[in-house]
Parts: C-alpha cells; sequence; structure tokens
C-alpha cells in the first residue's frame, strides 16, 4: 500500500524539516507500507536526512515533479538525475495543477515519464478529469486519452520500468469533494484495462487522489482496485497524516 503526501508549496523549508523530523520518529514495522513524502524542491536535502534516520524502510522521499530535459539551457528546471542524487525515489509527474497553470501538455508530461524512469526512479503519473468532462460524461475518455497518450509518447512500455498511476479528479483537488470509493474502484478498473491493453505492466499500482483526509481515507484504502492514494492538503499537518498512516497500516495487515 502506497501513500504519497503531496506538500506542494504549503510548507517552508523549515515546516518541512520540521514535519519530517516527526515522522522519521515514527515507529511503522509494516513491509507492505511505503510512506512517500514530496516536499517542495528547496526541502529536500533536509527532509532526506530526516528519513534516513527513520527505522525500517517505509519512508521515502519524492519530488513534486522534474524536467523532461537532461541538462542544458532551461531556467529555473531541476534535472531527475539531480534528484535522483538527493535521494527521491519517485517523482510525481503531470500533476493537474502543472497542467492547469504552468500549461503542462501530455507531450510534455510524456518526456518527463519517460527522464524520471531513464533517472532510475518511479514517475507517479497522474491524471483525472474536469468537472465539465465528468457531467458531461467523458470522465472516462479523458483519462484514457491521458494514458494512452502518455504511455505511447514515452515509450515506458519499452522501458519496462515500474510506474505509479494516480487517478485524481481536477475538481475533488483541494475542493473538500470526492468520488465515491465505488467510482474511484470503477475508474481504476478502467485505467487498469488501458494498462493492460497497451501491454503495460498489469500490477502498476493505481492511488486515488483528490480531497483525501483522516476521515474518508479508510473507505478508499479499503476499496477494491485501490492501491494507495495521494495526500495534499491533510498531508501537511502532523495529525492528520499521522492518523492516515495509522489507518493505512491497519489496513494493509
Ligand atoms: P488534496 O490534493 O488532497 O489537497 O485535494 C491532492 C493532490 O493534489 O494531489
Amino acid at each position: 500500500m502506497l501513500i504519497v503526501a503531496n506538500w506542494k508549496m504549503y510548507l517552508t523549508l523549515r515546516q518541512s524539516e520540521a514535519l519530517a523530523e516527526r515522522f522519521a520518529r515514527l515507529e511503522i514495522r509494516d513491509s507492505r507500507l511505503e510512506v512517500v513524502v514530496c516536499p517542495s524542491f528547496v526541502a529536500l536535502e533536509e527532509v532526506a536526512e530526516e528519513v534516513s534516520e527513520s527505522k525500517g524502510r517505509w519512508l521515502k522521499i519524492g519530488a513534486q515533479d522534474a524536467s523532461w530535459a537532461e541538462k542544458g539551457a532551461y531556467t529555473g528546471e531541476v534535472s531527475a538525475e539531480d534528484l535522483k542524487k538527493l535521494g527521491c525515489r519517485y517523482v510525481i509527474v503531470g500533476h493537474s495543477e502543472r497542467r492547469q497553470y504552468f500549461g503542462e501538455s501530455d507531450a510534455m508530461v510524456a518526456h518527463k515519464v519517460a527522464a524520471v524512469a531513464k533517472a532510475g526512479m518511479t514517475p507517479i503519473l497522474c491524471v483525472g478529469e474536469t468537472w465539465a468532462e465528468r457531467r458531461g460524461s467523458r470522465a472516462e475518455r479523458k483519462v484514457i486519452g491521458q494514458l494512452t497518450a502518455t504511455i505511447k509518447k514515452s515509450k515506458i512500455s519499452n522501458l519496462k520500468s515500474k510506474i505509479v498511476v494516480a487517478y485524481e479528479p481536477v475538481w475533488a483537488i483541494g475542493t473538500g469533494k470526492t468520488v465515491e470509493p465505488e467510482e474511484a474502484t470503477r475508474m481504476h478498473g478502467v485505467i487498469r484495462s488501458t494498462i493492460a491493453k497497451m501491454g503495460w505492466l498489469p500490477k502498476t499500482p493505481i492511488l486515488y487522489g483528490g480531497s483525501v483526509n483522516q476521515k474518508n481515507v479508510s473507505a478508499f484504502l479499503s476499496a477494491p482496485e485501490v492501491d494507495g492514494v495521494l495526500i495534499g492538503g491533510a498531508s501537511t499537518q502532523w495529525l492528520s497524516l499521522k492518523k492516515i498512516i495509522v489507518i493505512a497500516k491497519n489496513i494493509s495487515r
């Protein structure tokens, strides 16, 4: 079971460090639970240091984005290679906020997936529909389109590297609204069969994301086809993230 904490730009460097320090002290003796903390780029080194002091192998770090380019004249970009050197195991790619505010297209996302995989990390590919698309019964079509475009262009199926898919309905992110767990199961089934049709790794973990918190996490983690969750807001507070981790630990038993 995989829990990804996306801290976005919510925390300062010091707050990220302090939160990571508290987490690293948690004793989670469960090899089936993996928690990935994704702080901002500037906090990665400090958070990595805290994580390295945690007992067991349950806590890892990830980045929120990476450049599709290896190196060169790309002002403001951060290479996958450097993220790997800092200790990142995962990189979130194609988050809807990146697509919406920074103009990331499926093609850019595909190149990022390839760059992350090439550097030896696991891309967490985010897909999901807007509210207008859901209302217009186009949710499935949108998600299948994003997946197939990315898989084809990234040539990830040739790389045979592991990848995680996060189903995150755009309208559920940061709004307090979620799909019903049954609907998450159905959409995850659509994602899994799309992956299978494209000859991709059938055991790809599929996460649900969008307004997951300590109250609803148990329903999502208990739903069939849901291999974990991607959490934004609720993962930036010690008590709620701790509670979520304890719930996940009990379910993964
Ligand atoms: P949220 O964010 O949990 O705050 O809705 C989820 C995400 O953006 O990944």
